[in-house]
């Protein structure tokens, strides 16, 4: 049977709409530019991928979790040097009047040329600040301006010692964090690829000076099974290693994991060593005391940071072209999400052969029993090859057949998501026979 992988954006953009994963926001007011909204089962979806990540990281010893405020200090965004230096370098062009990035652009005959149309006229570039301002009360001015967070990392460093005292941990130790963080992107774009507002899981591990570059290549590794387990095709990741003034001010050492999403290789997730600048600057800013002190050789010292930055957005968008592939030809073709059960929306799909009184309440029955365990589905219209594709459509591992002779035998037919076997299973071993083959995919 031919298979063919997800060959450009606008096919997933189009079933991510049609089956409730994702709709533009506003959509009825025209849309707000690179805003999106996650539908039922986009706001499942992300919810596993979140908890994927989050158990992942805090299900060890030495990593715990954070939810900080949105809103900071605003002298925190001047210690990070967000307010002086994340800007991006913006260019219009005087021909169409495009804005772009110049670094995204590329250079002809010394010139910047617009990636819109192609005019080599363009202005010189300036600095435009990625964060977004509000005011903090109800009068306006610029002593009550506060930014909206645009990383979530620093939330974990401003509390590195509450942290450490009340949980008392040792160093080497982490804190994960996942939560919303805005940039005022000049180029949005490629669906929820990079949007204004998004949703980052970060995790900072706080290691002793001296030992950071051995923690660095064990968090990249770490990450890279992270990738595996998740099912991603290993020929569509890869390293890609930040050099020279790629580097971001803050770091020492960076590699981003790439995928090869359907518009080319892009930044996933963002793994850097940023030694002891956040610690210094936030104990410089605030005048408090961030050193560490070690018990156990009396020793007193700035720890050093291993981070890792994935966007949950991103990571959902690449989750989803990874999983995409139609099967077969025409009348027999069908699209099929291949998840892992653990990101798929619905584990299990409930579907009664008829809508004949005493099989809905057999089914709704077994459905009300699963639901208290699993994200389930029930589906009663359309033939069932119809409704098999829909959830097929979905990334539904499996799905449960309920017809008339299950109200005799006390058994259902279960179809397999990907080899679309079927099994005939006893009602009281349904859950064992559920929970066995969810773990085989
Ligand atoms: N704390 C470090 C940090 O924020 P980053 O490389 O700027 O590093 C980390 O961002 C990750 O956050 C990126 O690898 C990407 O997955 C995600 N991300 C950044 N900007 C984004 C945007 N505008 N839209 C969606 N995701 C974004």
């Amino acid at each position: 049977m031919s298979t063919q992988p997800l060959k450009d954006l606008s096919t997933l953009v189009s079933l991510a709409k049609r089956r409730g994963f994702v709709f533009q926001s506003s959509e009825i007011y025209g849309g707000l530019n690179s805003c999106w909204d996650y539908g039922p089962l986009g706001a499942q979806f992300k919810l596993n991928v979140k908890m994927t990540w989050w158990k992942a990281m805090t299900r060890r010893p030495e990593i715990v979790g954070l939810d900080a405020a949105i809103l900071m200090h605003p002298q925190v965004w001047k210690a990070s040097g967000h307010v002086d230096g994340f800007s991006d370098p913006l260019v219009d062009c005087k021909a169409c009047k495009n804005r772009f990035r110049e670094d995204h652009a590329q250079k002809k005959d010394g010139k910047t040329q617009c990636p819109r149309c192609g005019s080599l006229e363009t202005t010189e570039a300036r600095e435009f600040n990625l964060m977004f301002k509000t005011h903090m009360g109800p009068v306006a001015d610029e002593g009550n301006t506060v930014y909206l967070r645009p990383e979530t990392a620093q939330g974990i460093y401003v509390n590195f010692e509450n942290v450490a005292s009340s949980m008392r941990k040792k160093i080497p130790f982490g804190i994960a964090q996942i939560g919303k963080s805005f940039r005022n992107e000049i180029t949005p774009g490629n669906f929820i690829f990079r949007t204004r507002e998004f949703e980052q899981m970060e995790m900072q591990y706080f290691v002793k000076p001296g030992t950071d570059e051995e923690w660095f290549n064990t968090w990249k590794e770490t990450r890279w099974n992270f990738y595996k387990t998740l099912g991603f095709n290993q020929d569509k990741l890869r390293f890609h290693e930040h050099v020279g003034n790629e580097l971001a001010h803050y770091a020492k050492a960076a590699f981003d994991v790439e995928y090869e999403f359907p518009f080319g290789w892009s930044e996933l997730e963002g793994i850097h060593n940023r030694g002891d600048f956040d610690l210094s600057q936030h104990q410089k800013f605030s005048g408090k005391k961030l050193e560490y002190f070690d018990e156990a050789n009396k020793e007193k010292y700035l720890p050093y940071v291993i981070e890792t930055a994935v966007g949950c957005d991103r990571l959902a968008l690449a989750i989803l072209c990874d999983a995409y592939r139609e099967e077969g030809e025409d009348k027999d073709k069908r699209v099929v999400l291949g998840l892992k059960p653990q990101l798929a929306p619905i584990k299990v799909a409930f579907l009664p052969l008829s809508k004949k009184e005493e099989l809905q309440s057999l089914s709704q029955k077994i459905y009300a029993d699963f639901a208290e365990d699993y994200e389930v589905d029930y589906d009663e219209s359309g033939s069932i090859g119809k409704r098999y594709r829909r959830q097929d459509e979905i990334g539904t591992p499996l799905c449960v057949t309920i017809d008339f002779d299950s109200l005799e035998d006390q058994k259902v037919t279960v179809r397999h998501r990907d080899a679309m076997t079927q099994d005939r299973v006893s009602l009281d071993q349904l859950k064992t026979y559920v929970d066995h083959k969810l773990r085989e995919f």
